[in-house]
Parts: C-alpha cells; sequence; structure tokens
C-alpha cells in the first residue's frame, strides 16, 4: 500500500487526510499550525504529525499537498526533487514557468503528477463528458459557469484564482481543448490595499469560435454552482447545489431558416422534453483520492494530470492579466507567453 502525507490539513486538507484515512494509505500529516496538528493527532492517534515535511521524508511514498497557493510550486519541487508522487491541490502554481517547471521535473523524474481539479471526478461532469463525446448534445457552442458564494474570503489569492480552476478544468476537458484567450473585469471591495478582487467576469475562448463565460464570486448573496452546456443539439445544465437534479438535459435548440426563408419566417425554436439522468452519486474527493492512488500504483497518467493543471494555470494568468488592463483580451501563446489580442 501506498503511504501518502497530507501537507497542509487545514479546511480542505482534512479532508484528504479523512479520505486517506479510511483507504488505510495514510501515514503521514503535516502542518506548521501546532493546533491544527493537535486537531489532527487527536482524530488520527495512530498517524505520525509533523511541522515540516522535512521531518517525515523517509516515511511517506506519494503525497497531497493542499497548503496555500502561494506554497503550492516550492514544496511541489521539494518532494518532486525527493522523488515523491504528488497531488497537488488547484492551483498548481500561480504561474505558469513555476507549472511548467513542475511538469518537466515529474516528466524527468517519472513522478506522477495530478492537480486537485475537484470537479473531473464529479459524476454530472463524467457524465456530461460521456454526453458530449456520444454527440448527444451536437457541437458544444459555449459554456456558462457561475461559482458564487458568501465567502471564502482569502488574502492570498483573489476570487479568479481561487474558484475559477474549477470552470476551467470543467470547460478544457468538456471542449476537449485549450483556451487561446482570456479576458476578464473584476471589482476589489473588501481589500482595497491588497487589491484582492472578490468578484470577476470572463470571457474565455477556444478554438472554433466556442467560448465560456466564467463568473467567480465570494461576495454574493446566493450560493451558486452551475454549468451551462450550450450543445447545437441539447443543452445541459449541472446544478451543484440541486439535491436531487444536478444534471438537467434540455432537447432544446434553435434550427436556422432555410435559405428560400426570411430569419423570422422560418427560424424554428424547439422546445422538447427535458431529462434528468438517475446518477450514481459518489464523493467526488473520494473518486479523486482513489484516481491517485491507482495512478501511482499503474505508473499511468491521472485523468487531472499535471499539464492540465498547466493549461489552466496558463488561463488563470492570462486572465489576472487581463484584470490588470482592464478587461482586455489577452492571447494564450503556446508557451503561455499571453499578449494583447
Ligand atoms: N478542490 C477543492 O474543491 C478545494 C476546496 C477548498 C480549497 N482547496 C485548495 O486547498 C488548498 C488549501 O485551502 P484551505 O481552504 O484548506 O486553506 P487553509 O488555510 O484552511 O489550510 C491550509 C493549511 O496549510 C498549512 N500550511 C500552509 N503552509 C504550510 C507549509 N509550508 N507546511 C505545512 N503546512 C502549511 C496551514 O497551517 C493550514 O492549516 C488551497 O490551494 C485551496 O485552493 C481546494
Amino acid at each position: 500500500m501506498t503511504r501518502v502525507a497530507v501537507v497542509g490539513a487545514g479546511g480542505w486538507g482534512q479532508n484528504h487526510v479523512r479520505n486517506f484515512a479510511s483507504m488505510g494509505a495514510l501515514a503521514v500529516v503535516v502542518d506548521r499550525d501546532p493546533k491544527v496538528r493537535a486537531e489532527r493527532q487527536a482524530a488520527y492517534p495512530g498517524v505520525r504529525v509533523v511541522a515540516s515535511v522535512d521531518e517525515a521524508l523517509g516515511e511517506f511514498d506519494a503525497a497531497v499537498i493542499a497548503t496555500d497557493a502561494s506554497s503550492h510550486a516550492s514544496l511541489a519541487e521539494q518532494l518532486l526533487d525527493a522523488k515523491k508522487d504528488l497531488l497537488v491541490e488547484k492551483p498548481l502554481a500561480l504561474s505558469s514557468a513555476d507549472a511548467l517547471r513542475l511538469c518537466e521535473l515529474a516528466e524527468r523524474n517519472e513522478r506522477v503528477l495530478m492537480v486537485g481539479h475537484l470537479l473531473l471526478f464529479h459524476p454530472v461532469v463524467e457524465r456530461l463528458k460521456a454526453l458530449v463525446d456520444a454527440g448527444e448534445l451536437g457541437d458544444v457552442l459555449y459554456l456558462v459557469c457561475r461559482r458564487l458564494n458568501l465567502g471564502v474570503v482569502r488574502r492570498d489569492e483573489n476570487a479568479w484564482w481561487s474558484l475559477a480552476p474549477h470552470d476551467l478544468s470543467i470547460a478544457g476537458y468538456l471542449l476537449g481543448s485549450e483556451p487561446t484567450s482570456v479576458a476578464a473585469t473584476g471589482g476589489v471591495f473588501l481589500q482595497k490595499e491588497a487589491g484582492i478582487e472578490d468578484v470577476v467576469f470572463a470571457t474565455v475562448r477556444y478554438p472554433g469560435e466556442r467560448l465560456a463565460h466564467v463568473h467567480v464570486s465570494w461576495l454574493d448573496p446566493h450560493k451558486t454552482r452551475m454549468v451551462t452546456v450550450v450543445g447545437s443539439k441539447k443543452m445541459a445544465v449541472f446544478d451543484d447545489t440541486s439535491p436531487d437534479q444536478k444534471l438537467q438535459i434540455f432537447d432544446k435548440g434553435v434550427e436556422p431558416p432555410p435559405r428560400s426563408l426570411s430569419y423570422a419566417d422560418g427560424v424554428r425554436v424547439r422546445t422538447g422534453d427535458i431529462r434528468i439522468p438517475a446518477l450514481r452519486m459518489a464523493e467526488p474527493l473520494r473518486r479523486e483520492c482513489e484516481a491517485f492512488l491507482e495512478a501511482v500504483r499503474t505508473r499511468r497518467a491521472p485523468l487531472a494530470d499535471g499539464r492540465s493543471g498547466l493549461a489552466v494555470v496558463r488561463a488563470l494568468e492570462a486572465g489576472a492579466r487581463s484584470l490588470r488592463r482592464g478587461g482586455g483580451e489577452v492571447a494564450i501563446g503556446c508557451r503561455g507567453q499571453g499578449g494583447d489580442v
């Protein structure tokens, strides 16, 4: 059995701790905060709990990094150098240069590098991907992603870096391609001195004139976790806040008029049935942790591999540049060197 260390066992990391413990794989918990260490030690008395990875480097084979985003790159580099397989929470890094360096280091050292793009392991996203690949929605034209709530307000990253990785990973997965440009505007209300955006509205373009609109906010009265996929034949809505109707498939579409008719006379709006598929729900994080252990065991690249994490970081970086430039469209070059469109 792979011996896993969870580095950063705070608000989110404790869920990794729970999952790897229940799979019998948890060997070490690392957290620099003594209060967090005391709580995890009390909950898991048989597990070694330490303040830094250096204290237990020989006691694990693979690690999850669930610390603050600003420390992902340096911790990941240290652990890849020490030949550990890694699952790094999103975002993989805070610059595409760092993310690329991690991918290349993992490849050179033949290590698994996976990113915590949790929603790729959600049963609804899995079903959506199957629907798209089977052509049931037709050509995917565009996506609308809304991820809103009151909190969690972060200090070391803005709402774009904190929340948009989920939507960018879903869009890239469903569209099967990397974005070509991002235009983003946002608002800074709570932490004016630090200039941290609380709300961001972004237009992300993909090859083939497809696009995604991403609206993220931690300053909103409603918890919203919604992805709408508009296809040429059908449309689908993934509402993760719904207890029992998380996926709805609408047999709706608009057919353009035949050439002989004017648009107004000939356009046909089709509104058919709404289908709510029965899905077997499973905790996405559990499935993500299982996928990580499977990748470590088989040495095959996981679904959310380092390169997909790099693609998301490139889009985040382009969005951040666009925010700084007041919303202008920023191209994502093949080497991640964004420029004005
Ligand atoms: N996939 C998801 O759905 C999801 C959800 C929430 C958070 N996250 C990600 O998880 C990460 C952590 O977020 P959080 O909300 O748990 O933050 P948090 O502040 O609650 O926890 C971070 C923990 O890491 C510890 N830490 C920081 N630097 C450390 C270091 N160098 N060595 C050891 N311990 C260190 C801190 O003491 C703290 O306990 C972030 O990257 C965040 O984006 C992912």
